[in-house]
């Protein structure tokens, strides 16, 4: 099907586009080819740049000085931006690490960055894999099919950053409710559609909650995660509640829905692709390959935002102080310039210079212990899996933001 350079470009603010890969990446390649900055202008969004090209994202994420995060980190409706606004005017809008530039956000981050090292996660590796082997065990239980998109992949990740968050087991459903609503604002599974006042009332029961566990903590500090938010000092001063409530935001809503999505979208890839398969089953040692491709191949971030601080140009083309781009992750990971055959699913893939977790500053604090979740997975999976196959259309969540997919319906045996 031919689409306009236009209509590919509306593609980054149309939800369903993310549902369908193969148009996806027909309007992103267009895109790279014809008009890699580029103007869109869609019905119920504010205009941005559309970034396409592997270099661009990267210079761009590089000059962190010209290029900031705030006021619009991720793409959203007009109305949300405007709510979201009105929020941050009034001091009680979210300030995450992704919404914030230096030099507050150089202090913000070291707060968690020790955690999240990947000598520290070397620490963890035993008990992600237990859970690891946990997941398996409830997928050989579930007797030969099930969906695992939504009945193993989309409950391990949030089990590993909750865990470490150090929040109880009876918790974990809220959580995931609230946080796949946040994140997959537009499909219809949430309660209503992405709208500003959905938005704010899933965003307000999320910090009434973690303000609570800032006070449990402070009271009484259990050395996990959450106490060490809870307790860390800014020159000499706590975090406020609403800082601190913004720092578990982040590490609960970017730890999970991006790690489930790529280890369904991995397997997903290795059923599409069986010689890939066979050759990860016999030599185990590719595994830390496989899963840098499985993060490429899923992109399951679609994007983040940043607003120009001066008047500046990308690839020649002119942008005004003020005016945003969105960067395209999925479109920079398959970028002809910078990867052999990109559309090829190779478990062997080296280098691999995807830009899945960002660049820079921002640069994923999780991706050390992403990595091992997804390593840990499959190193528990494959060798016990003696056969899978689809059963069923797999289906993708329609969303702007993070996303992968939703259904991924299998019939397979184990040991
Ligand atoms: C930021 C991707 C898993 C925590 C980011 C960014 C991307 C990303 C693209 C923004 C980078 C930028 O602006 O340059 C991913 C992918 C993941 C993943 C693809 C899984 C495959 C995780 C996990 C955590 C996490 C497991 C753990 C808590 C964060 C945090 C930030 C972040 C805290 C904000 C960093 C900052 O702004 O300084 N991630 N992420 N992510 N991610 Fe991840």
């Amino acid at each position: 099907m031919t689409m306009t350079i236009d209509e590919a470009g509306r593609s980054f603010a149309v939800p369903a586009s993310y549902t369908d890969e193969t148009r996806l990446h027909e309007a992103l390649a267009l895109l790279r080819r014809e008009s890699p900055v580029h103007r869109v202008d869609a019905p119920g969004y504010n205009p941005f740049w559309a970034i396409t090209r592997h270099a661009d994202v990267l210079e761009i994420e590089r000059r962190n000085d010209l290029w900031l995060s705030a006021p619009r980190p991720v793409l959203r409706k007009a109305e949300v931006d405007a709510a979201i606004d009105a929020r941050r005017a009034k001091g009680t809008g979210l300030k995450t690490l992704v919404h914030i530039d230096d030099p507050e956000h150089r202090v913000m981050r070291a707060i968690g960055a020790d955690w999240f090292r990947p000598k520290a996660m070397r620490a963890l590796e035993v008990r992600v894999r237990e859970l690891a082997r946990r997941h398996v065990d409830r997928m050989a239980g579930l007797g030969g099919s099930c969906d695992f998109a939504q009945q193993v992949a989309v409950h391990y990740p949030l089990y590993v950053i909750l865990s470490l968050l150090g929040l109880p087991e009876s918790d974990f459903p809220r959580m995931l409710r609230l946080t796949q609503e946040l994140f997959g604002q537009d499909d219809s599974r949430s309660r209503s559609g992405g709208t500003a006042q959905h938005h704010t009332s899933v965003l307000d029961d999320l910090l009434t909650y973690f303000r609570e566990l800032t006070a449990a903590r402070r009271a009484r500090p259990t050395g996990d995660l959450a106490s060490v938010i809870a307790n860390a000092r800014i020159d000499g001063e706590p975090l406020s509640d609403f800082e601190a409530a913004s720092y578990y935001v982040i590490i609960a809503t970017a730890g999970h829905d991006t790690t489930s999505s790529t280890i369904a979208g991995g397997l997903e890839a290795l059923i599409r692709h069986p010689a890939e398969l066979r050759r990860l089953r016999e030599d185990p040692g590719l595994l830390p390959l496989a899963a840098e491709e499985m993060i490429r191949w899923v992109s399951p971030v679609k994007e983040f935002m940043r607003t120009a601080a001066a008047d500046t140009h990308v690839g020649g083309t002119p942008i005004r102080k003020g005016e945003s781009v969105l960067l395209s992750y999925p479109s920079a990971n398959r970028d002809e310039d910078v990867f052999a055959e990109p559309f090829r699913f190779d478990v062997g893939r080296d280098p691999n210079r995807h830009l899945a977790f960002g660049s820079g500053v921002h640069y994923c604090l999780g991706a050390a212990l992403a990595r091992m979740e997804i390593r840990a997975l499959f190193a528990e999976l494959i060798p016990r899996l003696t056969g899978i196959e689809l059963d069923g259309e797999p289906a993708w969540l329609a969303t702007t933001f993070v996303g992968g997919l939703k259904s991924l319906p299998v019939r397979y045996t184990m040991r």
